[in-house]
């Protein structure tokens, strides 16, 4: 970890004092367990599956068996991961801090398989299906999907409520955020004293607008990124680490 020890004592410092935590997370919280990113080159999701292809409504609408069976691959592929020491060492920080506010942009369930509850899934989740007419909640069975790579046609599920077709529980590009998760996220932006903020590159709005304003409204931010993002410019402390190796450092027995 390249992060020096005294930024991080700082760190540690300001979360010891802090009283109303933010924990907000992107993509590169879940790499080291497995899950590609979006916008890594040649790794991230991205590089590999037009998003536009597949990741729109329209794009369910003209092939649902294609987007269907897409967004089953990633289940399968998350499924078949783990949540690592950094997914951790958040489950037990919230454990001793009640108040923590957890709020992702990713759409798997590591945070809760680590133990982490009332996690704010701002782009929804991967197993939180709906039905696309009535919007009434599908489910999964427990099995495991076994999915090829890039994953195969597979008809979606129907609605047992009024036999739609299933989507999957994420927000598609250009649709709106879960209004309820929205706006106890932007509350608890503008009114945290300190916002830690791991793995995202601050490009997707309007998620990557809470740092912002969480230090608009007199918040400290802590980032964890091994890269610059434009977060740099507004954090107090950059660390420039892995998720996985500098938060059960950051947090431990704060
Ligand atoms: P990105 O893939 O855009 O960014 C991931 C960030 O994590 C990058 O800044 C990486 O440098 C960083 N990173 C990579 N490995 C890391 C590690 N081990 N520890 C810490 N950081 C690491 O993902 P997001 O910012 O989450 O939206 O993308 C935001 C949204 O864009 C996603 O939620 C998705 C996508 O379109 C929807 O699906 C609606």
């Amino acid at each position: 970890m390249n992060t020096s020890s005294s930024s991080l004592t700082q760190a540690q410092k300001a979360i010891q004092a802090a009283r109303s935590i933010v924990i907000f997370t992107g993509a590169g919280m879940s790499a080291e367990s497995g899950v590609p990113t979006f916008r890594d080159a040649m790794t991230g999701l991205w590089a590999r599956f037009p998003a536009e292809a597949l990741a729109t409504y329209d794009a369910y609408i003209r092939d649902p068996e294609l987007v269907w069976g897409w967004y089953e691959w990633r289940r399968s592929k998350i499924l078949g991961t783990m949540p690592h020491a950094g997914h951790c060492a958040i489950a037990e920080f919230s454990q001793r801090h009640e108040s923590a506010v957890l709020v992702t942009q990713n759409v798997d369930n590591l945070h809760e398989r680590a133990g982490s509850a009332d996690v704010l899934h701002l782009h929804g989740s991967l197993f939180a299906p709906r039905c696309i007419d009535c919007s009434q909640p599908g489910a999964f069975s427990d099995e495991h999907p076994q999915e090829p790579e890039g994953g195969r046609r597979i008809a979606p599920p129907r609605c047992k409520s009024c036999n739609g077709l299933l989507r999957p529980g994420v927000v598609w590009f250009g649709e709106s955020l879960p209004q309820k998760e929205w706006q106890h996220a932007k509350v608890a932006a503008e009114k945290c004293d300190l916002m830690i903020c791991i793995g995202t590159s601050g490009l997707v709005y309007p998620a990557a607008g809470l740092p912002a304003t969480a230090v608009r409204n007199g918040a400290t931010l802590i980032q964890i990124n091994p890269d610059e993002t434009p977060l740099n410019a507004i954090a107090h402390f950059n660390l420039h680490g892995s998720a996985r190796n500098v938060l059960p450092k950051l947090l431990r027995n704060r």
